[in-house]
């Protein structure tokens, strides 16, 4: 994890995506000059929600015991994980986070749960938060070391997201953190193509840039982390990490996240419906360093 941590940078680069021509891989090129944004060495790295159970979409009830309300606390893989990625920040809320009120007993009212409605907005009534539970969370989050940021409000705390597209990839580049070169983020594309994207310092705009860099990397390494869903299925609870399935050991262990290297002259496979972080120690990029 601590791999994982080491290479997600808090500088941001500009990033151009382009696609030449049909069948040739996509390219993006990658303004290395200088950063477009920062985000701070603590950033928000995962949420907690408060969708209830009821919360349904595209056909699927996902949260179902997730919810900052009803999490099993004593779980040990969630102590685990959020020990993995120490200091992890945590981020509680989403947009229900308008609608919660505390149990302090001053409103004079019951403390009652989120009920599905969807004549309110986001579809459910205002949910309480009973003190005993907060209590718990906060114990909860002490013995786990996490570091908490508190929601109040669903239309703050957006981060900056410089958005490379066509409208299959999504692509972000930032710098390395602690370690030379910049990480590409590239997500998605569609259901059923696998994508190619060529990376490159220079202007995306003629078609030798590609090669011209290429050359330049010729004979480094980058290393690719592939995260796919298990047998194709997005609502698949398994994720698999350059082609192994991510499971705990017998003890609730987490497991390594251990990259692929591959020859940075080539272009980046990205396969359909895939999220690839790509980290490339040799890309010379002035404002990373
Ligand atoms: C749902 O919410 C609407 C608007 O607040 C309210 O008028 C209605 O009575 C609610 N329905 C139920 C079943 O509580
Ligand atoms: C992936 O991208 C395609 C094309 O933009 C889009 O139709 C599809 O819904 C996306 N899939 C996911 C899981 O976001
Ligand atoms: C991929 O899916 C899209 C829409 O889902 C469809 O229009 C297109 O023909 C498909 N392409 C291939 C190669 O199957
Ligand atoms: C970076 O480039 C140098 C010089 O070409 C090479 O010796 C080194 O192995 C490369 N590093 C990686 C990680 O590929």
């Amino acid at each position: 994890m601590v791999e994982l941590r080491r290479f997600l940078g808090g500088l941001w680069l500009f990033l151009a995506l382009l696609r030449l021509g049909c069948a040739a891989p996509a390219v993006a090129g990658v303004d290395g000059r200088r950063a477009i944004a920062a985000t701070d060495e603590d950033f928000v790295c995962a949420t907690v929600d408060w969708w209830p159970p009821e919360k349904c979409d595209y056909g699927t009830c996902s949260w179902g015991l997730a919810s900052m309300l009803n999490l099993d606390l004593s779980n040990k893989i969630l102590l685990n994980a959020i020990r993995a990625f120490s200091p992890l920040k945590l981020r509680l809320g989403g947009s229900l986070q308008d609608k919660v009120v505390y149990g302090t007993g001053s409103g004079g009212g019951p403390c009652t749960p989120f009920v599905k409605n969807s004549s309110e907005m986001f579809g459910f009534t205002q949910g309480c938060l009973p003190m005993h539970r907060w209590d718990e969370l906060n114990a909860f989050f002490q013995k786990s070391g996490a570091r908490i940021v508190f929601g109040l409000n669903a239309l703050n705390g957006r981060a900056p997201l410089p958005d490379g597209g066509t409208n299959m990839i999504r692509a972000y580049a930032h710098c390395a953190r602690n370690s030379p070169g910049i990480t590409l983020l590239l997500i998605n594309l569609s259901g059923n193509t696998t994508n190619q994207v060529s990376v490159t310092s220079e202007g995306v705009h003629a078609k030798n840039t590609v090669k011209k860099h290429s050359r330049k990397l010729a004979g480094s390494m980058r290393e690719e982390y592939h995260l796919t869903p298990k047998d194709g299925n997005l609502q698949s609870q398994v994720m698999l990490l350059n082609g192994m399935a991510l499971v705990t050991d017998a003890n609730g262990g987490i497991p390594r996240l251990e990259p692929v290297k591959v020859d940075a002259a080539h272009p980046i496979t990205v396969a359909a419906y895939s999220i690839v972080f790509a980290h490339i120690p040799n890309f010379s990029a002035p404002a990373c360093s």
